[in-house]
């Protein structure tokens, strides 16, 4: 039994490997990893938008990030225990913010950064998987119109170039954006974001408005979709070239926030939803060389549309119900939607104990390891998060890491289920 699901998990990732990459050379492996986000581990993005709306009054934000996890002095560090931990991937994104944080201001010197974290990855045989886009933008970006103005797409296919004729190289896996689905995607919550919300929003946009002299700022996807999806589809389009003109056979995608949506009853809008939410993004996947899926709970949709969790569901530190399962079905839906490979490039728990964490991890692997049993082609599984971090609105509350970090001294703690990832890792399934 213990063999056979080995096998399972290594045959799949071969033969995703070879269709995923053929890039292939670069990323032979099942990919066991954790992730990360500029913004939220490495402190002081002070050129970002979303440092701006922590520092204007009203917020929405509970506190600011300040020094986050100091990362961008412990990143050696950090990449130290992604390998101790027996793992073999770590996500990271660059902060377009630092590399270009007034326009045409490029940073060479904030570049080399990011490909000394690249090269350091390789060095301790890891791969790197890059996010060029994880929520965050300049705060010219955005106070410019962020992704509503029209040269947004071709903006960020700039940054793109450059980044990449310098990381490219090196990079196991590109990630254009980071759940670019959220805004549609919002709209289908139990609990949509209702005018109080939408109102404290507007008077945060206004204040960074005031802020900077400027009457559009906009802030990552928040914008009118009619407006901002369009544009972020073509920045994607556009990223996958620029990153495709530094090096052909660098597998490229973007990840989508996919929770595991299932039918409940007849005439549910399940469909409805798909079409709305995911198929814009699915149809430029069908491009791409893989599929990132970001998996945190399950959605039940009726007739009506989205249902509560059942009675008797346990709900995780930030409201989600705990059902570590869906991630199999989130996977397998993303495959058959797209044809293409899958990487898990987020998948976790917000909880203070962690020994919820530690009993998520193996059951969602589980649910993994049975789609791939039937066929599904994974790449790999990465974590969300290795550290405990800023986590946006919610500031430092919500506990996603494997590893604690000391709010005083930046000290790392890994966490008991750091190391049950670390032991499935090296098994390469759940034993
Ligand atoms: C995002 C992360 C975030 C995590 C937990 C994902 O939506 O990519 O930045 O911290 O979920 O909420």
């Amino acid at each position: 039994m213990t063999v056979s699901r080995r096998e399972i998990l290594s045959a799949g990732a071969a033969s995703a490997a070879a269709t995923a990459a053929s890039a292939g050379s670069r990323a032979p492996r099942f990919l066991w990893g954790a992730a990360s986000a500029g913004h939220q581990v490495e402190g002081n993005n002070v050129s970002s938008d979303a440092w701006l709306l922590e520092h204007v009054q009203p917020t929405v934000f509970k506190e600011p990030s300040g020094d986050a996890c100091d990362s961008l002095h412990r990143w050696r560090e950090d990449i130290g225990i992604v390998r101790s931990l027996g793992l073999n991937a770590y996500r990271f994104s660059i902060e377009w913010a630092r590399i270009e944080p007034e326009p045409g201001q490029w940073s060479l010197a904030m570049l080399d950064v990011y490909r000394d974290m690249v090269d350091r990855c390789r060095e301790a045989g890891i791969t790197p998987v890059v996010t060029f886009s994880h929520f965050t933008s300049p705060r010219w970006f955005a106070a410019r119109g962020g992704w509503e103005q029209p040269d947004a797409p071709a903006r960020f296919a700039e940054f793109c170039d450059r980044a990449a004729r310098r990381l490219a190289d090196g990079i196991g896996y590109a990630v254009t954006f980071n759940e670019p689905d959220l805004q549609p995607l919002g709209k289908w919550a139990l609990t949509p974001p209702g005018p109080k919300a939408l109102a404290a929003l507007a008077a945060m946009t206004a204040a960074a408005d005031r802020a900077c002299g400027s009457d559009r700022f906009s802030l990552f996807t928040t914008g009118p979709w009619d407006v901002v999806g369009p544009n972020v589809l073509e920045g994607h389009r556009r990223a996958r070239a620029a990153i495709k003109a530094a090096r052909a056979d660098l597998p490229v995608g973007l990840s989508l926030a996919l929770p595991d949506d299932q039918a409940v009853g007849p005439g549910s809008r399940i469909g409805e939803k798909r079409r709305e939410v995911y198929e814009p993004f699915f149809e430029l996947a069908r491009d791409d060389d893989f599929i990132g899926v970001q998996t945190y709970n399950r959605s039940r949709i009726d007739a009506h549309g989205t249902l509560p969790p059942p009675t008797g569901a346990r709900f995780t530190q930030v409201g989600d119900e705990y059902y570590p399962e869906a991630l199999g079905g989130a996977v397998r839906y993303a495959h058959a939607a797209t044809g293409r490979p899958v990487l898990v490039t987020e998948n976790g728990v917000a909880t203070e104990d962690d020994a919820l964490r530690a009993d998520f991890i193996p059951r969602a692997v589980r649910s993994l390891q049975a789609a791939v049993a039937d066929g599904v082609p994974v790449v790999g599984y990465i974590h969300w998060s290795l550290l405990d971090n800023f986590e946006w609105f919610s500031g430092y509350g919500p506990k996603f890491g494997l590893v604690a970090v000391d709010r005083q001294t930046f000290r790392r703690t890994p966490k008991p289920s750091a190391h049950v990832l670390g032991r499935i890792a090296r098994a390469n399934a759940v034993v």
